[in-house]
């Protein structure tokens, strides 16, 4: 039985109404926000399309658990397979996370025929050759727009409306918690554990929050950006990915004294035939756009080689923002299935044919302008001492100073230095970490001066 066949109509008068049926899998945070969505703006979506989307069934574990939205009786289900194996279901939505079952769910449905939506980055960082291949064989669509960004249309921007480029770099703060914790910390001086629990509570962090801390859930979403960029299938191995735990307010406050802020950023660039891919704590100028993006807004900095810098900006998490780029998903579904056209644009935006592999450029030969953290013995001669040891690695220093002269007879040091190469950086730490003047593990943060400005 086709798709086509599957849909059905209902009579509204004189008139004949087509109905599209979408089963929800995973009542949660995002899940009941598309439930909210299609009952809020049934009429909106239903003028845009021409149609009817109707919930068919809900699967979840729990189906007692009220989640604020009234349903008709025999929607819930605990088993994801009556919604998988109902006939008259076009469309699949995987709300349920994890790249185990998820994993599983979507392929089933793919393999009945179905649509699929998911916000589920980290299974299509992992899995997304296999999950797209699939679809591709099936001649069915893969909606993802939640996956990067929440509520920002970027995964449709880079698959349609930039299109035509070639992209040359994309900064992000694709994070929602990671953002509204270093934000917290930077506005309000907020204390690290506790705005976590708050983001947590808002429902914009990960089932397991080391993902947003660690910066793993910004490398899910930079391997989709950069597949989708690139027309290739990178994941999370070929990331090099540093998380915020280690930033402190003292980190903080010297930032802003040079005129930085601190955003934990995801940044890819392609240069001479090789991608950069890392996620790490960057100090980026106080007067960039990006420095801006607080709380848990997301912001996405790319430069196309036609249009040239574009900036997207909203809410990267969070119930309503992310349920607006499931239900648009799904909305996209309908008019193809609508029009016959499913398929229509490849995953990656690239024919399958043309996908292929990059070479990632190794962190260790990044040359860019570092901050280096000390805590050092507060007499004379640790200065120069370090000064040399950056000196016989070649590291060139653009400013020092030094604060906090009380802690336990320490004082915090920090230098500046101009491009530096990466693996002279390291080795020069690891050799001041050393001195019987160094008292704690030396810091660094990453500086991106020209975002996009200049590759
Ligand atoms: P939640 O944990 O709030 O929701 C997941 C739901 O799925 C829970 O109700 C869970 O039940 C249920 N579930 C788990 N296993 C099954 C199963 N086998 N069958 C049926 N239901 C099951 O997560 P979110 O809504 O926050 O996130 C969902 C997805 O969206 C994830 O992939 C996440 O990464 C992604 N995402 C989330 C955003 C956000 O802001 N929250 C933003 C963008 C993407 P139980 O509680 O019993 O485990
Ligand atoms: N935990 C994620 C975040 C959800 O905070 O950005 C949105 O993908």
């Amino acid at each position: 039985m086709t798709i086509a066949e599957k849909e059905y109509a209902r009579t509204e008068g004189m008139k004949t109404v087509k109905r599209i049926n979408v089963g929800l899998i995973g009542f949660g945070t995002v899940g009941t926000g598309v439930v909210r969505v299609l009952k809020e703006n049934a009429s909106v979506i239903k003028d845009k399309l021409g149609c009817e989307l109707v919930l068919k069934r809900i699967a979840d574990r729990d189906t007692t658990r009220d989640r604020g939205v009234k349903l008709d009786e025999g929607v819930l289900t605990t088993d994801a397979m009556d919604l998988i194996n109902d006939p008259e279901i076009s469309i699949i939505i995987e709300l349920v996370g994890g790249t185990g079952i998820a994993k599983d769910f979507i392929m089933d449905a793919i393999g009945s025929g179905k649509h699929v939506v998911t916000a589920n980055k980290a299974l299509l960082s992992t899995h997304g050759k296999e999950i797209f291949k699939k679809a591709s064989e099936k001649g069915v669509d893969i909606g993802f727009e939640a996956s990067v960004g929440g509520g920002i249309p970027v995964i449709k921007a880079l698959r349609e409306g930039l299109a035509a480029n070639r992209i040359e770099s994309i900064y992000g703060i694709i994070n929602g918690t990671a953002n509204y914790i270093l934000s917290k910390m930077t506005n309000e001086g907020g204390k690290f554990e506790d705005v976590l629990r708050r983001a947590q509570e808002k429902g914009y962090a990960e089932a397991d929050p080391t993902y947003d801390v660690e910066g793993i859930d910004t490398a899910h979403k930079l391997a989709i950006l950069i597949n989708l960029a690139f027309g290739t299938y990178i994941g999370l191995k070929d990331i090099y990915t540093e998380g915020i735990s280690r930033i402190n307010q003292l980190d903080i406050k010297f930032a802003k004294e040079f005129g930085y802020r601190i955003k934990l950023l995801a940044i890819t660039k392609s240069i001479d035939g090789r991608v950069e891919a890392r996620v790490h704590p960057t100090m980026i100028p106080a007067n960039h756009p990006l420095a801006n993006i607080d709380g848990a807004f997301n912001g996405i900095y790319l430069k196309g080689n036609a249009v040239g810098p574009v900036m997207l900006y909203g809410m990267g998490a969070g119930m309503m923002p992310t349920a607006s780029a499931v239900v648009a998903d799904l909305m996209d579904i309908a008019r193809n299935i609508n029009t016959g056209a499913a398929h229509r644009i490849p995953a990656l935006s690239y024919s399958d044919s043309a996908v292929r592999e990059v070479t990632i450029k190794e962190t260790d030969s990044l040359e860019i302008p570092y901050y280096m953290r000390f805590l050092a013995a507060d007499k004379p001669g640790v200065l120069s001492n370090i000064s040399g040891v950056l000196g016989r690695h070649n590291i060139s220093i653009s400013s020092v100073i030094q604060r906090d002269r009380k802690i336990g007879g320490s004082v915090a040091l920090v230098i500046l230095t101009h491009h530096a190469v990466e693996k002279e950086l390291m080795a020069a730490l690891a050799e001041i970490e050393q001195m019987d003047t160094i008292h704690e593990k030396p810091v660094y943060i990453r500086i991106e001066e020209n975002l996009g400005a200049a590759n």
